[in-house]
């Protein structure tokens, strides 16, 4: 295929069964365009339309987000996950407020320098807001790319995928940056799908060397793959007066920063722990939670502690913690899973075999 014209098809296709009318697209705004692209990092547009919706309502500037504690941010996050994205996002609004004026950088070298912008993201916003002539490289794009040309370098590599770096500034256009980027991000989206790339629909198949292959699945190559683990822990939602009690959990690693219920390493030590308490417990059924690397299982113990009795000295001494009424509660930032055991409150169903009511 000659170099220019697969660009001018991606973009011939955009205009014709790209997406079009986002909120974020066309508008030419840093603070919304960088705001839609952290949250697309990891989610599916349907999925980010109404956070993306709810931020702008709530932090219509970068200088109302830097102004916000992180808990409300972190709060208008839950359920989108990746939760150091949210960080960073306070943590960029902040530098650009603090140090740049409150005006994001038109150019996509500084852009990267700012926290949570990587270099993709970068060349994706100087593209959609400035015109720059920039590639973007993104996990979609990756695949896109490397099935057209038939880019066989093991991606899990870092100079295999610098190569496909400087393959992907080859092929960027003379104009019409901007709709070629959003075509590519397209076609990876809705096209070229990891397992069932849809060549019938893409313009680009005639040309592809994955698909000229027969096997379009086997590009891009990646030898090293994450192997999931797994992982079991136990958590205690513990109530009285009522009342529960939250703990916010370390800044760094699983949900960091959320406030979540204490957690334990095993549901033999909660038993330990709770087994001179006064009031009852009962065995939720677990949560089953996929993260990046590992499946999660929790089990939770829900307490009631009677009024009157005496707080037992563990919770008393228990780091970050605080007591809520459930309404309160459900306003922070909660990991997804959890929102959903509180929303589904008494409901929860009792696993009744497991019970250790005394
Ligand atoms: N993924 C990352 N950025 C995107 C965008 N602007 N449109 C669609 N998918 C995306």
């Amino acid at each position: 295929m000659k170099r220019g014209s697969l660009a001018q098809r991606v973009v011939r296709w955009q205009r014709s069964h790209g997406r079009q009318g986002l909120p974020w697209q066309g508008i030419r705004d840093p603070y919304r365009v960088w705001l839609s692209e952290v949250m697309l990092q990891q989610t599916q547009v349907a999925t980010a339309l109404p956070y993306f919706e709810r931020f702008l309502q709530r932090f219509p500037t970068a200088a109302d987000l830097a102004a916000a504690p992180l808990d409300d941010v972190l709060a208008l996050w839950s359920g989108l996950g990746y939760y150091s994205r949210a960080r960073n996002l306070h943590r960029c609004a902040q530098q650009v407020v603090g140090a740049l004026g409150g005006d994001f950088p038109t150019d996509s070298v500084s852009l990267a320098a700012l926290p949570g912008i990587g270099r993709s993201t970068a060349a994706a916003i100087a593209a959609f807001c400035f015109d720059e002539r920039v590639a973007i490289l993104d996990g979609n794009v990756k695949r896109v790319l490397a099935r057209v040309l038939g880019f066989d370098g093991d991606l899990s590599k870092t100079a295999e995928v610098q190569r496909l770096w400087a393959h992907a500034d080859d092929l960027l256009p003379q104009t019409d940056i901007a709709t070629y980027t959003q075509g590519l991000m397209d076609l990876g989206a809705t096209v070229c799908s990891v397992r069932n790339p849809a060549c019938d629909r893409c313009p680009l198949a005639d040309d592809c060397v994955a698909r000229a292959s027969g096997e379009p699945h086997h590009f891009p190559v990646k030898t090293r793959r994450t192997r999931r683990g797994q992982r079991e822990n136990a958590l205690l939602w513990v109530q009285c007066a009522g009342q529960m009690l939250l703990v916010q959990r370390p800044a760094t690693g699983v949900w960091g920063g959320l406030w979540s219920l204490p957690e334990f390493a095993s549901t033999a030590d909660l038993r330990t722990l709770t087994e001179s308490w006064q009031g009852q417990g009962e065995w939720l059924t677990p949560i089953h939670h996929a993260l990046t690397h590992f499946d999660w299982q929790l089990h939770v113990l829900r307490w009631t502690l009677p009024r009157e009795a005496p707080l037992p000295p563990d919770l008393q001494s228990m780091e970050a913690s605080r007591w809520v009424e459930p309404e309160l509660a459900l306003k922070l930032g909660l990991p997804a899973p959890l929102r959903k055991l509180l929303l589904q409150g008494q409901q929860a169903a009792l696993v009744e075999a497991n019970s250790t009511t005394r």
